[in-house]
């Protein structure tokens, strides 16, 4: 997830068993073939072959463009440089993207969505998978079916749903039951992806878009034990106890440690920020860690409200 999951983070979402694989930020493709320092930016574990996080869960780079003899060029790049799958992003929403042809963009032409997944595939032949990322349209699910339709038929040889339109962003609800029309009109494997919170709200969309698979995004930051709370119910029927504060704590200071090995303190402070954020939604400690701790400007002060004992804590104003 741009600015959101980069390698650190998958680096400790994927530390304990959960994940099957993981995806990259976008690399934009405009118009040229990028310099592999954009793929080694976007994809620090091309440096292992194949790129996996150190538990050893594999990482697919992700490109984003139009115009497909540009995104065959990078995704040529991307296997010299070692990739091991090359996922298209057809689901960017941000108005930036789209205004330059990038993203959702696309979904307003299935055509479109054929040609860029035709022209990666034919690049990379059978040395890898190519895989697609929809939403279920660009302002309305008249294409949804055609779109998916479109990669399947480009040599997608899976396609995420992201089960809303562009224009739908990320407000609720997701219609998971679209991805089973969609579902059942493909061949090719069909993941489930959106607003997935909870085990509940996994089993749900499972039932609702009858597919095996799911892709977890902003939920996989809200707790990050939701993928490892799905794989132990799947293995044993059991319910994990619910991610306490100290766990979350514990996840957003090493976090912060391999951030700022390489990044100045404000914008390691803004990142976690920007994921704490992201559980307070889920999580009423988080929520109140929030409130205070969102005005902090040092490392220090932010790390040492993160581990404060929970009656440390000053009542948030
Ligand atoms: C901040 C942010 C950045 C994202 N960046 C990407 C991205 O780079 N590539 C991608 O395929 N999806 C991206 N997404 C979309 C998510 O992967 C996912 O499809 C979407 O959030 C719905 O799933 P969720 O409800 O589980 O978050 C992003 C979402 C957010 C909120």
């Amino acid at each position: 997830m741009e600015g959101v999951i980069d390698a650190h983070a998958r680096t400790l979402l994927t530390a304990r068993p959960g994940f099957d694989w993981t995806v990259t930020e976008f690399v934009r493709v405009v118009d040229a073939r990028l310099p592999p320092r954009v793929f080694h930016k976007h994809c620090p574990e091309l440096a292992v072959t194949p790129p996996a996080t150190p538990s050893g869960i594999p990482v697919q780079l992700q490109l984003l463009g139009s115009d497909p003899a540009a995104l065959a060029a990078n995704a040529r790049q991307a296997l010299r440089l070692g990739a091991d799958g090359i996922d298209l992003n057809f689901g960017c929403p941000a108005k930036t993207v789209n205004r330059h042809d990038g993203g959702a963009a696309l979904l307003r032409d299935p055509r479109r969505v054929e040609a860029a997944v035709a022209a990666v595939a034919a690049a990379v032949g059978d040395a890898i998978p190519v895989t697609a990322k929809i939403r279920l349209g660009f302002s309305d699910r008249r294409l949804a079916l055609a779109c998916a339709l479109a990669a399947q038929r480009g040599g997608a040889q899976h396609l995420v749903v992201h089960a809303r339109t562009r224009d739908e962003g990320y407000r609720p609800p997701a219609h998971w039951e679209w991805i089973g029309r969609i579902r059942r009109a493909l061949a090719i494997p069909v993941i489930a992806n959106g607003d997935i919170w909870t085990l509940e709200e996994y089993w749900k969309a499972r039932t609702l878009s009858g597919c095996r698979d799911v892709m977890l995004g902003r939920g996989a930051l809200a707790d990050p034990w939701l993928a490892p709370r799905i794989r132990h119910w799947q293995a044993t029927g059991e319910h994990l106890p619910a991610t306490p504060w100290a766990a979350r704590a514990a996840i957003l200071s090493d976090y912060a440690a391999m951030q700022h090995s390489t990044l100045p303190e404000r914008v390691v402070v803004s990142l976690l920020k920007q994921w704490l954020n992201q559980m307070r939604g889920r999580d009423a400690e988080a929520a109140r860690r929030f409130a205070t701790l969102r005005r902090i400007t040092t490392l220090d002060d932010f790390l040492e409200g993160l581990a404060a004992t929970q009656d440390e804590m000053p009542l948030a104003g």
